[in-house]
């Protein structure tokens, strides 16, 4: 299948790089959100954050342009009704993606792809309420978006083999990396990855260590390029929480169990750098723990 079109919906942080980089490949984007605000504050974010490749001669002013030009946005859903392949990158609730799906489906052409750039949810469960399982994968991109190599494209039970060909033709055209998981909670990237951070959460709950010995610890220790509080902080702690929800259903297995620090912190509505404040408070010039 020839994907020209693609309808992106979500602008936040993954919505707003997924445009960006289908843009910058050729394709033709249409992004929709709930919130004009949002939609604002993402076409102005993939302006800066493509000049910044311009500047420093990844790409030309005339690349820039074209780009731009090929992104258009809208709160109508119905306006990404001609796309060839929908990426829903809104937030992660099932029942958010739900309602987009059903909202959508009336406007699709029979043949148009639907992906989720969903976390963890259920992609055959997601796929089962739309009239096309088979024509219904995961797509899930790293943040951020324009940086990260990796895109984990994820079958369900009913999703066909020309369906993750096209999906995987995408990727190369984007010049990333696609590496093949199975249809189970969170997939592998986070089923990995969202234990340490909840478990770096719980060192700090336990009072182990305080958030900057946490971090300098994981990234002078392990060597990992970002403290696992910085980094939860990075992809949004509402995002953080609702991952180990589904580990924790899914696996019914108690060592997934979200620490209740990471519950209140999100009840207080910090949810890291995009309201910014979570574990740390970024009001200032520099960041500075919040505990
Ligand atoms: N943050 C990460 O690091 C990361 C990484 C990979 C995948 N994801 C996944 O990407 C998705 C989006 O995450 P995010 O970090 O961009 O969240 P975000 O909070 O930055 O953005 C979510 C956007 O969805 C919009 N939205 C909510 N309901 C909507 C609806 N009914 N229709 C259209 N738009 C709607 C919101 O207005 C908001 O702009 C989630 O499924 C998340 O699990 C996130």
């Amino acid at each position: 299948m020839d994907i020209r079109k693609i309808g992106i919906v979500g602008a936040g942080q993954m919505g707003n790089g997924i445009a960006h980089v289908c843009a910058l490949a050729g394709y033709d984007v249409v992004m929709n959100d709930v919130s004009q605000d949002s939609l604002d504050k993402a076409l102005a974010l993939i302006d800066r954050n493509i000049e910044r490749q311009v500047s420093k001669g990844r790409i030309t002013a005339g690349d820039k342009s074209a780009a731009m030009a090929r992104i258009t946005t809208t709160l109508t859903l119905a306006d990404l009704g001609p796309s060839d392949l929908i990426i829903e990158a809104a937030t992660e609730r099932e029942t958010v993606k739900q309602a987009i799906f059903e909202d959508l489906l009336p406007h699709l052409k029979p043949e148009t792809i639907l992906t989720s750039n969903t976390s963890s949810i259920s992609i055959t469960r997601l796929a089962s309420r739309t009239d096309r399982p088979e024509r219904f994968m995961g797509f899930h991109f790293m943040n951020p978006v324009p940086v990260m190599q990796l895109v984990e494209l994820i079958r369900g039970i009913a999703t066909d083999e020309a369906t993750f060909k096209a999906c995987k033709s995408v990727v190369d055209r984007l010049g990333k990396t696609a590496a093949s998981a199975e249809d189970f909670p969170a997939f592998i990237v986070n089923r990995i990855l969202m234990p340490m951070i909840n478990e770096a959460v719980y060192t700090l709950y336990e009072g182990v260590g305080n958030v900057k010995s946490i971090d300098e610890a994981l990234k002078l220790g392990a060597n990992h390029p970002m403290g696992p509080l910085e980094l939860a902080d990075f992809i949004g702690l509402d995002t953080c929480l609702a991952i180990m929800n589904v580990l924790h259903d899914g696996l019914a297995d108690t060592k997934y169990r979200p620490c209740p620090l990471l519950t209140k912190y999100v009840e207080a509505g910090w949810l890291g750098r995009k309201t910014e404040r979570g574990f740390y408070d970024y009001r200032g010039e520099v960041p500075v723990p919040t505990r």
